[in-house]
């Protein structure tokens, strides 16, 4: 559960995309917040107060007038136990209304209202803001001008998408999926660590072709790796994710601090890690296959009951060692290795001879294609194991390690 004990106030103002959100209250809630949902009075008219009481297991409220709060302020009570508000779908009319600090319903003056209560103190509660209009509202010079104002105000703005419109037009002023706006909250909650940071992580099998249809691959199914590019981004760093022949969505895509190159071979992954070499941090996740093909034939190789096909291999570029032994500007360099034995010994040699800071040995092979994970940390001062958790937990974990042991 990644929102154990949080609050959260979602603000609900006025468009189609308002009939998400009963999803996103119950996404909310199955990660373990408490949701209290305020609407504007045109929210009412896409989707009930009585279906976003029934999901969110509160009352809804939408007048500024409404008595239920026992000292009859509910724009200042209602944040004050909040982690966060998040605004979805927002309008432009909210947008604007906001950034002008105007208050004239219960949502709007909640919102210049809003503060935590700690130990007798009112702290500043963050404010996420999910846009959902039309394309033309969206680039409208006055909705860009609230942006621009809101985002100097420091308030968070996820998205909006692009794509298909409810009016039939396409562009941008979509709202982000429920799961995205998830995503986005998960995020937000999780420590700035690698702001400014450029970070480079390979991820995936890698696929060494015999013939046109058929290839050398292995078990590889790149979840670790695309957990610690989420989990990079989420620390605030920018990521350049190269993957092998994956299926997975590329991570956090909606905040435009993800580049994803896939690749094939081990040859297209050591390219593409070149081209990217200049980075901060470099994570080589990926299960590069030690050999390629030196014979791969051009034509699909014909089955003869008579004859097998030979295959001859060389050996691949360590592109990690290649990385590690960069001239002077190299970058933090870790390692991955999946070890059945010896995990300490293995992985402690396999640190050395590829003269990396850092490697994260699994134990054993059974981590592929799953969500959990167990490893030890290996650095040159020993070796530390760690529980088994799941895989954004560990990437997550992985880089508070990480940020530890990066040079001032
Ligand atoms: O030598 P071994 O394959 O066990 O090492 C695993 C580590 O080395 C992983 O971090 C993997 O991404 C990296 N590696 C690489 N290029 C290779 C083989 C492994 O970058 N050709």
């Amino acid at each position: 559960m990644y929102l154990l004990n949080k609050h959260i106030v979602l603000g609900i103002s006025g468009g189609i995309a308002a009939y998400k959100t009963p999803e996103l209250v119950r996404l909310f809630i199955k990660e373990g917040a408490q949701v209290q949902v305020v609407m504007t009075q045109a929210a009412t008219h896409f989707v009930t107060p009585t279906t976003l009481q029934a999901v969110s297991g509160n009352p809804v409220f939408i007048s500024q007038w409404d008595d239920r709060i026992p000292n009859g302020m509910a724009h200042i009570e209602l944040s004050r136990k909040a982690d966060a508000v998040v605004i979805a779908p927002a309008s432009a009319d909210l947008m604007a209304k906001h950034s002008l600090g105007l208050a004239d319903d219960l949502l709007s003056t909640l919102l210049i209202a809003r503060g935590c209560e700690e130990q007798g103190s009112i702290l500043p509660c963050p404010l996420l803001m999910v846009p959902a209009m039309n394309l033309q509202m969206w680039q409208h010079v006055a909705t860009q001008r609230s942006v621009a104002r809101l985002k100097a105000d420091g308030v968070i703005i996820l998205g909006p998408a692009s794509g298909p419109q409810a009016c039939g037009e396409v562009g941008a002023g979509r709202m982000l999926e429920p799961e995205e706006i998830l995503e986005g909250l998960c995020a937000f909650f999780q420590p700035k660590t690698l702001l400014g940071k450029r970070v480079v992580v390979t991820a995936g099998p890698t696929y060494e072709a015999i013939d046109p249809v058929r290839g050398l691959t292995n078990k590889s199914s790149g979840k670790m790796g695309f957990a610690i590019a989420k989990a990079a981004l989420e620390a605030g760093a920018s990521v350049h994710l190269i993957a092998g022949p994956v299926h997975l969505p590329t991570p956090l895509e909606f905040t435009g601090m993800i580049r994803r190159t896939d690749v094939l071979s081990a040859a297209d992954m050591a390219n593409a890690v070149e081209s990217a070499k200049d980075c901060d941090i470099f994570f080589s996740v990926a299960a590069v296959a030690d050999w390629k093909i030196i014979n791969p034939s051009s034509q699909k190789i014909k089955k003869s009951d008579s004859l097998s096909p030979t295959l001859e291999f060389a050996l691949n570029p360590d592109i990690l060692a290649r990385m590690a032994a960069n001239s002077a500007q190299r970058p933090f360099c870790v390692g991955f290795a999946a070890e059945t034995q010896h995990v300490s010994e293995f992985g402690q040699a396999k640190r050395i001879a590829k003269n990396v800071p850092l490697l994260i040995a699994n134990h054993g092979p059974d981590t592929f294609g799953q969500d959990h994970n167990q490893v030890s940390l290996i650095d040159a001062s020993g070796v530390y194991p760690l529980q088994q958790m799941d895989k954004l937990r560990l990437a997550r974990e992985i880089i508070a390690q990480v940020v530890q042991r990066l040079p001032a």
